[in-house]
């Protein structure tokens, strides 16, 4: 899952590129490159291992160009380095391609056709470029040598390429299957690029494509074929996101920005989803329908699924249909059976996560209804599902989802609210979700403002181990394994989300003195078992961090929660295991918001 960026028929080409890679960087960061030319034969390819900020140290400046195409990587195939860093370059030189997503048959297609062409790198693109080539050099147009290509890539392959043949400088070549690609369009001049994020600084104006679809782009043209060669005509969709607001201001991460902006988010979705006098705005046709399934399934990866845990309490309790939460990777080849009418729910921050697309497509296949809630418009789960519900988070930048996962709960207890009140549920019917979400959303200010505290807690408590365990029962286990994630994934340290009955049956093995247990206790029905499960690992050596609502706290409790409903007790308390992760992260000296091996948008499986 690398981004990719295109421009042609702009001066500062060099400028763009790198600007727009600077914003896709959140996808892939271990190596970059970049190519240009003038149209008038000077053109440069200058890639480098490492960072944007790497490569634009390699780039001196005499280069300069009107068209160009860039790439920031996220390794697949090939370690990081110069030689594996894109652009490729077919063997003859005309060629220069960028790549996201993985080729299936790659290994097959080197060595059916070419057996007789020198490979610099290892990795699947270049295959590619180098049979474009081959098949030019047999006397075929660029653009029937690149659909040549296309037809020879197997259906397991994701990818969306850019395309520049130095003998027609100013134009670029694209496709996509099953990774994501947009067409920016301007004045003069059109961009390309894997998230209007990049591109928000030129255009507003973005075309999306379809798989399968192969187009031609200038400066003053865009032509969309589809592989039989009938052209497609697609108007352009708007983008109102302003490129400000994936700026990180004043902030020294995107991470931390993103943590305090959750009260805002929680205020955005009552704004966006809930009327002045309380009724619900959301499509009745969809609550209809969702009502009418015997079984929910939810589905999604990482983050999102977690989220999805905590939904399942809140559809289960406000609108009694059984719910499933399944990892979506795993559905994707070994799905339950499924009831006679089941509804699917796809929650996904990104809207491009190809193990979640790759359900979609199944039950789209199965003929059965969807919804995908996430922070993407027009993003490919959005555009394929049946119907979608946007969380308005603004765009989330820092590869650890935080704003997204609080989002995410929020609009499914404004779902399950609609739901159960449809089905005229009593709970639902006294489930007041605007008051509940307002007491969340005053909370969670309290709790950012309070930062200082978790930081002195962090820097002593986790600052050297080597791993940790968060604990909790029921819902707490669901905000337990998320604030594990956050852990692990930005500090490296080895943390495992544990339901705290379990430990005793075998993993409090792992327990020694020093261990970091954080004990998350806002459920009132198991709060003393889980305290009883924290004497157990005191027993043993560990140091214990309780989290606790105010009404269930007790003398010592070191982080105390603000009282809210029940079901929306996730939603603080897992504000002080995100900032718990950021601090830890912060105090060991690595990147916060691009965590090593991590992407912020997975679009391989
Ligand atoms: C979470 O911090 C991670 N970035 C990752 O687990 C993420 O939640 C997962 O890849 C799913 O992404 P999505 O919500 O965009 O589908």
């Amino acid at each position: 899952m690398c981004g990719i960026v295109g421009v042609t028929g702009k001066e500062n080409a060099v400028d763009i590129l790198l600007n727009g890679l600077g914003r896709l960087e959140y996808r892939g960061y271990d190596s970059a490159g970049i190519y240009v030319n003038d149209q008038n034969g000077k053109e440069y390819l200058v890639k480098e291992k490492g960072r944007i900020a790497d490569l634009k140290k390699e780039i001196t400046p005499d280069v300069h160009g009107t068209t160009g195409i860039g790439h920031t990587r996220w390794a697949t195939h090939g370690v990081p380095s110069k030689e594996n860093a894109h652009p490729h370059v077919s063997a003859d030189g005309r060629y220069y391609l960028v790549h996201n997503g993985v080729i299936g048959n790659f290994a097959q297609l080197k060595k059916e056709y070419l057996e007789d062409v020198t490979f610099v790198s290892d990795t699947d693109t270049e295959v590619i470029v180098q049979l474009i080539a081959k098949f030019a050099r047999k006397g075929l147009s660029t653009k029937e040598a690149f659909k040549k290509t296309l037809t020879l890539i197997d259906d397991s392959s994701s990818y969306s390429f850019l395309l520049v043949d130095h003998e027609e400088p100013d134009t670029l070549y694209v496709a996509k299957n099953k990774s994501p690609l947009l067409i920016g369009v301007g004045d003069g001049f059109n961009v390309v690029c894997s998230d209007a994020i990049a591109m928000l600084d030129q255009t507003h104006d973005f075309v999306e494509l379809v798989d399968g679809e192969i187009v031609v782009v200038k400066p003053e043209s865009v032509t969309i074929e589809n592989m039989e060669g009938n052209q497609i005509n697609r108007k352009p969709f708007h983008v109102d996101t302003d490129a400000s607001e994936a700026e990180k201001g004043a902030y020294p991460y995107y991470m931390l920005k993103e943590i305090d902006e959750q009260p805002g988010v929680m205020r955005n979705l009552i704004e966006h989803y809930i009327a002045e006098d309380g009724s619900i705005k959301i499509d009745e046709e969809l609550l209809k329908r969702l009502n009418q399934a015997q079984r929910l399934y939810i589905v999604a990866a990482g983050t999102s699924y977690h989220a999805g845990l905590v939904g399942k309490e809140l559809f289960e309790r406000l609108t009694n249909i059984p719910t499933e939460v399944h990892v979506a990777s795993e559905f994707a080849y070994n799905p339950p059976l499924l009831a006679e009418h089941p509804f699917f729910i796809f929650l996904t921050q990104s809207g491009e996560t190809a193990d979640s697309r790759q359900v979609l497509s199944q039950v789209n296949e199965w003929g059965y209804p969807s919804l995908t809630i996430t922070n993407v418009a027009n993003s490919t789960l959005s555009r394929e599902a049946t119907y979608t519900l946007l969380l308005y988070a603004g765009p989330e930048i820092a590869v650890a989802s935080t704003k997204a996962y609080t989002g995410q709960i929020a609009l499914e207890a404004i779902l399950a609210k609609a739901m159960g009140k449809l089905k005229n549920i009593d709970k639902a019917e006294n489930f007041n979700v605007a008051k509940e979400l307002t007491f969340v959303a005053n909370g969670m200010q309290a709790l950012v403002d309070g930062k200082s505290e978790i930081k002195e807690i962090a820097e002593d408590v986790l600052a050297t181990t080597r791993n940790a365990f968060y604990i909790g029962r029921s819902i707490d286990y669901d905000i337990a394994q998320e604030a594990a994630l956050k852990l692990k994934e930005v500090s490296y340290v080895q943390t495992e989300g544990f339901a705290s009955g379990e430990l005793k049956h075998g993993t409090i093995a792992l327990i020694e003195k020093d261990t970091p247990v954080i004990a998350i206790i806002t459920d009132e029905k198991t709060a003393k078992h889980t305290r009883s499960n924290t004497q157990e690992v005191l027993a043993r050596g560990a140091r214990v961090i309780y989290i606790a609502s105010r009404q269930l706290a007790v003398a010592g409790d070191q982080i105390i929660l603000p009282e809210v409903h029940p079901l929306l007790t996730p939603l603080l308390a897992i504000i002080p295991c995100q900032l718990l992760a950021y601090y830890t992260s912060l105090q060991r000296g690595y990147d916060v918001d691009k965590p090593r091996n991590l992407a912020k948008s997975v679009t391989v499986e």
